[in-house]
């Protein structure tokens, strides 16, 4: 594997997409081994307390979606028994709706699927994610209750909504 600029490792390209039958682009999804933390505001936005990001960015393995610059980012985890848990992903807020998110998740599966047979991800019970996840082929599996009362310094809300409980969504891969 070849190591690129900002400790990057090029995967290979994941996906063509075709524009009205005629433009046919490329994207980029890269590893990244170093300086994940370039990508702060990226990861931010799915999770917006620092000091909970630290808690998996060390150990996860973290990719960005390149598309003529960098459009979106994951992180994932595997938590055991054969589960690889999304820890954290965001499309730049200017791109969200292009399909970038389900690229990265395409991706993780096509990539895993030899490795784990659940692809997991917990979010708070929001309008502005649970849909995306649906949407991807997950279902709604199991709930910890309070756990972002019990775990962020402030309340998060998100899609207009209070999030209190962890959601998680499960996805055979
Ligand atoms: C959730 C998120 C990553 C989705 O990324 P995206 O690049 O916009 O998603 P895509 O364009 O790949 O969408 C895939 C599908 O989900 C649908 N979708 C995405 N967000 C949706 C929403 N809020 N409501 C309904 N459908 C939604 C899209 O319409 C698309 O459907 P289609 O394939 O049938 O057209 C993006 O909204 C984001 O970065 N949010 C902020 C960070 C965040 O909350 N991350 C998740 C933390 S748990």
């Amino acid at each position: 594997m070849m190591n690129g600029r900002n400790g990057q490792s090029l995967i290979g390209i994941a996906h063509l997409i075709k524009e009205n039958n005629i433009e046919v682009r490329t994207m980029d999804i890269k590893e990244v081994k170093e300086g994940k933390k370039q990508y702060l505001n990226l990861l931010l936005l799915a999770d917006e307390q620092e000091n909970m990001i630290d808690r998996y960015l060390t150990n996860g393995t973290m990719y960005v979606l390149e598309d003529d610059g960098v459009k979106a980012e994951c992180v994932v985890l595997d938590v055991g028994g054969g589960v690889l848990e999304i820890k954290n992903i965001a499309t730049d807020p200017q791109f969200h709706g292009k399909g970038y998110g389900r690229a990265l998740i395409e991706f993780i599966i096509k990539k895993y699927k030899s490795d784990y047979s659940i692809l997991q991800v917990g979010t708070g019970d929001s309008p502005s994610t649970i849909p995306f996840y649906e949407k991807c082929g997950f279902i709604r599996s199991h709930i910890i209750k309070n756990f972002f009362a019990d775990n962020y310094d402030h309340p998060i809300y998100d899609g207009g909504v209070k999030l209190i409980d962890m959601i998680y969504l499960r996805k055979n891969i």
